[in-house]
């Protein structure tokens, strides 16, 4: 009798379960959605690989199903999901205020509980002033001559070789540079090596958050403890030496260590070192080979942007000398380019989000505590706002202002959480075609097609082969003087 009446009473109380899985309390009206199985919810079917520069199908599916504005549960959290323009804007204008910066649980695992985008109020906006320390605007002006000094050491390299996969060489270029920036680390000079640390938690990024060993995931949080491990060695090594000058972010990070009273700590600044590294490689590295692949599929794009760099050189008094801040500042094509090779590259198609309060928006109710994720590649594949949005069209940008965030083009955030690396990152771009289209020539060679994940996506293997440009009428060296550089 017993043993009926505790079964009755299980079978009760999974039923409830089950229901209130489906059906999550709520004081107004849900938008319409399904929460997929019980624990499981639809992460499955969110993390299905797709190939095209389309919207994901897990999202147009529901799209069709629901409109811009439905729920899900994904990875045990319930999630509303936000392919509305205006909902989207809404979230990143209120950060802080209604809603706050917040990844799932798996995220927070990889990257570190202290990371940029776990932290809020005053420790946040000292974190983000310390990143605009290294890559704001006065920083990049000196910049310019490091970035342009690589590119062209990588082409020169990349060109004695038969084939160059771009995707992994970009990378290694912009981890170098940033590294060398960050902790003035030199894998010529290492005995172990920092970047494959991540390049094994990259391939665990984008898989089912399974932390088994064998599973990519477990790799992946293996992968960081490793790097973070290099990363606190080197900092523990550095901070029992005395330097009269500081001369990268660590001098600087220990700096602010010494201070009194101050709200750093170890654990904070390691999460951050590790955050930018992989920020700025991971991200640059997929822009960088889809605009070299758009510059092989779309001729006359090349030829455009060809002109402008040859238009450069052929201005400039004195041709020998590097690319300024002012040169730079003018790459009014090259700028049309690199917007719309972020907007459909949709490097971050997914951004998080936790609502502070109970929230009204057009007629739903999203409860205190859900997530939101606003879907960025629907906005920036909105037909309504980009003619024959798929197509890349580098022209469609003409007379728009192509440095800011808006309703229509998130590719770097927006609000307060705007990216900080932006600029970072299109100097690095812009250079990085500025050396290559004046003084380099490729042919395709195989790959480059799309693969996406829900997180992250890459250009399959795109291997070019790079030939130097006969430039002997211009008489430009190979390494800029960098001494008659007038910034
Ligand atoms: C094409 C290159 C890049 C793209 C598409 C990109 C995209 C983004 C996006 C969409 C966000 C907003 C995330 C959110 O709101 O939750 C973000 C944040 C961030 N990015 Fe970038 N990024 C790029 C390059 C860089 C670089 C080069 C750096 C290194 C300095 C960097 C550092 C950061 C950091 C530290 C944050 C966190 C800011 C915060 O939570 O407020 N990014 N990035």
């Amino acid at each position: 009798m017993w043993a009926l009446c505790m079964a009755a009473l299980a079978i009760i109380s999974i039923t409830h379960w089950v229901y209130r899985w489906r059906n999550p309390k709520c004081h107004g009206k849900l938008p319409p959605g399904s929460m997929g199985l019980p624990l499981l919810g639809e992460t499955l079917q969110f993390f299905t690989a797709n190939t095209s520069f389309d919207i994901p199908p897990f999202i147009k599916k529901r799209m069709e199903k629901y409109g811009p504005i439905f729920r899900t549960n994904l990875v045990g959290r319930p999630i509303i999901i936000s392919t509305d323009p205006d909902l989207n804007y809404f979230v990143f204008q209120q950060e802080g205020n209604l809603f706050q910066s917040w990844y799932p649980d798996t995220f927070i695992e990889i990257f570190g509980k202290q990371n940029v985008s776990n932290l809020h109020g005053v420790m946040y906006k000292y974190l983000k002033n310390m990143v605009l320390h290294l890559v704001g605007p006065e920083s990049l002006k000196n910049m310019i001559p490091e970035v342009e000094q690589a590119a062209l050491s990588k082409l020169q390299q990349w060109s004695c070789q038969d084939t160059t996969e771009l995707k992994d060489a970009t990378a290694s270029m912009i981890f170098d540079l940033t590294a060398k920036k960050l902790i003035s680390y030199d894998s010529s000079k290492s005995s172990e090596n920092l970047r494959d640390n991540f390049v094994a938690f990259i391939q665990g990024l984008i898989s089912f958050p399974l932390d088994i060993p064998g599973t990519a995931y477990h790799k992946c949080l293996q992968g960081r403890k490793r790097a973070i491990g290099m990363l606190k060695d080197m900092l523990r090594e550095r901070r029992g030496k005395s330097r009269d000058q500081p001369n990268d972010f660590f001098d600087y990070v220990i700096e602010e260590l010494k201070k009194e009273g101050t709200i750093l700590t170890e654990e904070i600044s390691l999460d951050l070192m590790f955050a930018l590294l992989f920020a700025s490689f991971e991200t640059t590295s997929i822009a960088m080979t889809l605009a070299i692949k758009f510059l092989s599929d779309h001729p006359l794009a090349l030829k455009q942007l060809t002109e402008e760099h040859e238009m450069i050189l052929k201005q400039r008094k004195n041709a020998d000398s590097g690319l300024t801040w002012k040169e730079y500042k003018s790459m009014t094509f090259t700028f049309q380019f690199i917007n719309e090779t972020v907007r459909l590259a949709n490097i971050a198609p997914t951004i998080f989000r936790r609502a502070l309060k109970e929230i009204n928006f057009k007629g739903y109710t999203i409860p205190e505590g859900w997530g939101v994720m606003v879907s960025t590649t629907t906005v920036h594949l909105n037909p309504e706002k980009y003619d024959d949005p798929v197509a890349f069209n580098p022209w469609r940008w003409e007379g728009t202002e192509t440095n800011s965030a808006s309703k229509d083009f998130m590719a770097f955030g927006g609000g307060q959480r705007l990216c900080v690396g932006a600029d970072f990152a299109k100097v690095e771009m812009a250079v990085f075609l500025h050396c290559l289209v004046t003084k380099y020539r490729w042919e395709a060679i195989r790959g480059g097609n799309i693969v996406r994940s829900p997180g992250l996506q890459f250009p399959e293997g795109f291997h070019i082969r790079i030939l130097e440009k006969d430039t002997s009428n211009r008489k430009q060296p190979i390494t800029p003087d960098t001494s008659t550089r007038n910034v």
